[in-house]
């Protein structure tokens, strides 16, 4: 039974691929998680096709959030928020949640709540760990993402550093696409990598000169893409699963680096990850390995709030809420939304 100050809440997420819908409770009780998911569509083209994405959130919404919504045992009179995903992601893809959300809360008077996506995957630890609180460091890897951020307070960002060139998860995506994995690469890497040698091939690891915390992983795409040439070239065997693991450990080894790095020099005693390549059972080892050994405590979301959900934005919502933003009836999708902006 939900007592009269708990803020209940109906989140939906429409970024990219995935259609979701959850009902959560004060921002950590999850009471339904829908996810339907576009992922066998997009594979035929070997990545995400905007076009198909939006046509296919405008099929799927409705049902997702109905079923969300029998699943929490509830009705849209029960609702006292609704949060959307504004930003950023595929325009036409975001524009179907926000539109959504839009004509829910117009229809029912319920207050509307735009939300970030990344402060979404943040959020996301926030469900399984009750007692996780701000300030704490948290890794961002996402399919469009990778940044290092120091979480101040709720709502509150310092981005430390991010990707000069591509996402950890676009080189997961792009490598899976050149060694004959296709699409979505990063699950497919991983499993490869369980038979490879993460030593067979010493691809570079980037080291972003001056100050913070910066990444980056085209060199490392295109070293792998080199190597490829020039086994053809040579006529030598490519071990696709020694180049899957070698290519996942340079990824590892350049987000734990500057972990690592941040952990010593923040002297921040809490570190979470987040995002879809956050899901890659060998990188959460490795994060939790170098949390261990600076003496720091290690959070985790469980895979399937890793990748694109609604849980995670309705707890980013709870949170804004909390804070007094509203989000009026012009609110638009904004496709490159920064974090901390509103
Ligand atoms: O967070 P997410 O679901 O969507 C975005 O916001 O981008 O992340 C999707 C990305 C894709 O690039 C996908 O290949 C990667 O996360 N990913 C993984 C794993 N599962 C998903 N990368 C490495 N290992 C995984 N197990
Ligand atoms: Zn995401």
């Amino acid at each position: 039974m939900n007592s009269q100050t708990d803020v209940r809440i109906l989140a939906i997420e429409t970024s990219c691929d995935e259609t979701a819908a959850a009902v959560v409770v004060n921002g950590r009780d999850v009471h339904s998680n829908i996810i339907s998911s576009q992922i066998d569509l997009h594979t035929l083209y070997g990545g995400v096709v905007p076009e198909i994405a939006s046509r296919k959130h405008i099929e799927k919404i409705n049902q997702v959030i109905t079923e969300a919504l029998k699943e929490a045992e509830m009705t849209l009179d029960d609702i006292d928020v609704i949060g959307v995903t504004y930003g950023p992601g595929l325009v036409g893809a975001l524009l179907v949640g926000v539109a959504e959300a839009k004509a829910i809360s117009y229809a029912k008077k319920i207050p509307l709540v735009g939300v970030h996506h990344i402060e979404g995957h943040i959020s996301a630890n926030y469900i399984e760990n009750k007692e996780l609180e701000p300030p704490f460091l948290c890794l961002i890897v996402s399919g469009g993402h990778t940044h290092l951020v120091h979480v101040l307070d709720y709502g509150q960002y310092e981005i430390l550093g991010r990707t000069m060139d591509d996402a950890a998860g676009e080189a997961f995506d792009k490598v899976a696409r050149a060694i004959g994995l296709g699409y979505p690469g990063g699950p497919k890497i991983e499993k490869v990598s369980r038979e490879g040698n993460p030593d067979a091939i010493s691809f570079p690891r980037a080291h972003v000169g001056g100050e913070g915390y910066n990444f980056s992983f085209s060199g490392m795409k295109s070293a792998v893409l080199n190597y490829l040439n020039g086994c053809q070239m040579k006529g030598i065997e490519i071990v696709q699963a020694d180049v899957a693991a070698s290519f996942q450990q340079a990824v590892i080894d350049v987000l734990t680096e500057n972990v690592k790095k941040a952990l010593k020099e923040t002297e921040v005693k809490k570190f979470a990850i987040a995002g879809g390549v956050a899901s890659n059972g060998t990188l959460r080892e490795a994060t939790e390995k170098v949390c261990k050994d600076c003496g720091v405590a290690f959070y985790r979301p469980s895979p399937v709030l890793c990748t694109d959900n609604a849980a995670m934005i309705g707890a980013a919502a709870y949170y804004d809420y909390l804070a007094g933003v509203r989000s009026g009836l012009d609110l638009n999708a904004v496709p490159n939304l920064k974090l901390g902006e509103r």
